[in-house]
């Protein structure tokens, strides 16, 4: 039986406005799904050798990141929580100084997307040999660092803000445990798929991203909807910014969802939910019944869920309090026939 330790952890960045990647369909995972840059988090993104880069302009160990509070609702408990997983060498940058580096680096290979540091707001500058570069940091990750000090610059590690993060079951291709962070871009630069991993990018605005899903241009997986409904509490890109540095310090959850198959969809379950259930059965294995969406609702009240209706039709209800300070989606009911 597979124990909590066989997730592989990632982390990905929702670069708002929102940058989508179109994963090719050779992938295992999501073929042909619309993502946020991402990837499984490397060695080479926790190298005790990005300290030379780092420490001309903050000091070690988290580099002028604000204290981490660690993952909060995290059923079952993956490796990381507390100190830091990378565990035996001390020299190793901490965990949430790797994942953001670990975003970064992926944001560039798949999208040709650098955010660089030190100062703050994201200095993008093109980068003229960057088909090379990207080759390389694809070849082999620790190349990134390589780039970075060639540029003289360092991955922008401040302006990824601690979002969320979400663990796929195990019956998934891999069970990865994502952390999601938010990064602010006033002037989206551009960005061009690597045609290997992902094969188009599109900038959109999270209404155009709803859009774009029920009218099957993109297909999204439900957390990526999830997330993508909760943009839609911001009015401004400077109201999430701000949302984003207020919040620095509240921390932030970590969902498994569980899944509820009925005889018409499927309920994703996330804690809090009057259904969820803590039990590692659900690691492996689906909730099933044989009702409907609809009665199931009817019964309910305390919700924390995404129903799929069918492929391209999602609804994402909330009638509890979000934890940490951080805000839920509205509930958000779309019918085809309005379309
Ligand atoms: C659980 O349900 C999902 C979605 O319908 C399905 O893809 C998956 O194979 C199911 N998992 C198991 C273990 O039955």
């Amino acid at each position: 039986r597979p124990g909590p330790s066989i997730w592989r952890r990632a982390a990905s960045v929702v670069l708002v406005r929102l940058l989508l990647l179109r994963r090719s369909p050779s992938q295992s995972f999501l073929p042909q799904a619309h993502v946020f840059p991402g990837g499984v988090l490397d060695a080479a993104d926790s190298s005790a050798d990005w300290r030379r880069l780092f420490e001309p302009h903050h000091g070690p160990p988290r580099f002028g990141l604000s204290p981490a509070s660690p993952p909060r609702a995290a059923f079952p408990a993956p490796p990381g929580d507390g100190p830091d997983a990378t565990g035996s060498d001390s020299a190793a940058l901490p965990d949430d100084v790797a994942l953001r580096i670990c975003a970064i680096r992926e944001a560039f290979e798949e999208a040709g997307v650098l955010l660089q540091g030190p100062e703050p707001c994201c200095a993008l500058a093109p980068l003229p040999d960057l088909d090379a570069w990207r080759a390389r940091v694809r070849s082999d990750a620790r190349h990134f660092l390589h780039l970075c000090a060639h540029l003289d610059c360092t991955p922008d590690i401040w302006a990824l803000h601690d979002w969320s993060a979400w663990l796929t079951p195990f019956w998934k291709a891999r069970a990865v445990d994502t952390a999601f962070f938010l990064c602010c871009l006033r002037e989206p630069p551009a960005a061009c798929p690597d045609m290997a991993e992902v094969v188009d990018c599109q900038w959109l605005s999270p209404s155009e991203a709803t859009e774009s899903f029920l009218s099957e241009e993109i297909w999204l997986a439900p957390p990526q909807f999830y997330e993508i409904r909760r943009l839609e509490n911001f009015a401004s890109l400077s109201d999430l910014h701000k949302f984003c540095l207020d919040h620095a310090s509240e921390g932030r959850e970590r969902w498994l969802p569980i899944m509820l198959l009925t005889t018409d969809g499927t309920l994703h379950l996330l804690p809090g939910d009057e259904l969820y259930l803590e039990d590692s059965d659900h690691l492996e294995n689906n909730l099933s019944t044989e009702k409907k969406i609809e009665d199931i609702m009817k019964e309910g009240k305390k919700f924390h869920r995404v129903v799929i209706h069918d492929r391209h039709l999602y609804s994402v209800h909330v009638t509890i309090q979000p934890k940490c300070k951080h805000v839920y989606p509205k509930t958000y009911v779309a019918r085809k026939s309005q379309m």
